[in-house]
């Protein structure tokens, strides 16, 4: 038999999400799920092995091919972008990037180049561009939302998921920018070379998610 496909899982709720996924296919997670500090974990059976890894390394391990597939946000996607096919809407992980900023605040208002902060430079510059839109884009590592309280800048590109931390700290949708969900990525070559196997489990995970 081939060496197991390799699949990386977003650690955390998209490696959740996606366990309970696999099990309802009826696939045996239960050392994921008693993994201890383990990060490449077997899922007997089905020829398959979990590797856990962060967002941004997960496409790393799908481009380079040394994991077969991956599950990750469209966030990532977005903002890494990348080599490989963008194969399912997994349906969880679901949330979306805004534009937002002080609760009142025009936005809008006056000819001024804005300045965003965000976590996602290129999606901010991205959606900017697509205004005809100048502005200057400062990279936040996390907690973007006190950008604007602190006067750093006019608004933020950020995921809301329930709204909460914005609402909690004065801030408001100003605009929607892309919805997200997370995403099943395979790597172009393992496509090819194991495509039976890759597309007999891609057909498992549509009929169950
Ligand atoms: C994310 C995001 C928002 C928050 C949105 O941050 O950047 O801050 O969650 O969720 P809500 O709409 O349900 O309130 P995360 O918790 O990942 O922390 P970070 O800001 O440090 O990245």
């Amino acid at each position: 038999m081939n060496r197991p496909i390799r699949m990386a899982l977003t650690k955390g709720r998209l490696e959740k999400d996606t366990v309970g996924l696999l099990e309802k296919i009826g696939f045996d997670c239960t050392a994921v799920r008693e993994k201890g500090r383990k990060l490449i974990l077997p899922v007997p059976d089905a020829n398959l092995e979990v590797v856990l890894a962060k967002a941004n390394d997960v496409i790393t391990y799908v481009e380079h091919g040394v994991c077969d597939m991956g599950v990750v946000g469209k966030d990532t996607i977005m903002e890494m972008g990348g080599k490989f096919f963008e194969l399912a809407d997994l349906g969880f992980g679901k949330c979306k990037f805004a534009l937002a900023s002080k609760k009142g605040w025009d936005f809008y208002r006056g000819y001024g180049i804005k300045t965003i902060a965000t976590k996602y430079p290129n999606v901010a510059r991205k959606f900017f561009e697509k205004k005809g839109m100048d502005t200057e884009i400062i990279k936040i590592e996390g907690s973007v939302e006190l950008a604007p309280l602190l006067e750093l800048a006019d608004g933020i590109v950020d995921i809301v998921e329930t709204g909460t931390t914005l609402k909690e700290n004065g801030l408001e949708v100003i605009e929607d920018v892309a919805p997200i969900s997370a995403r099943l990525i395979v790597n172009t070559v393992s496509l090819k070379m194991r495509q039976a196997e890759i597309e007999s489990l891609i057909e498992k995970i549509k009929n169950h998610i």
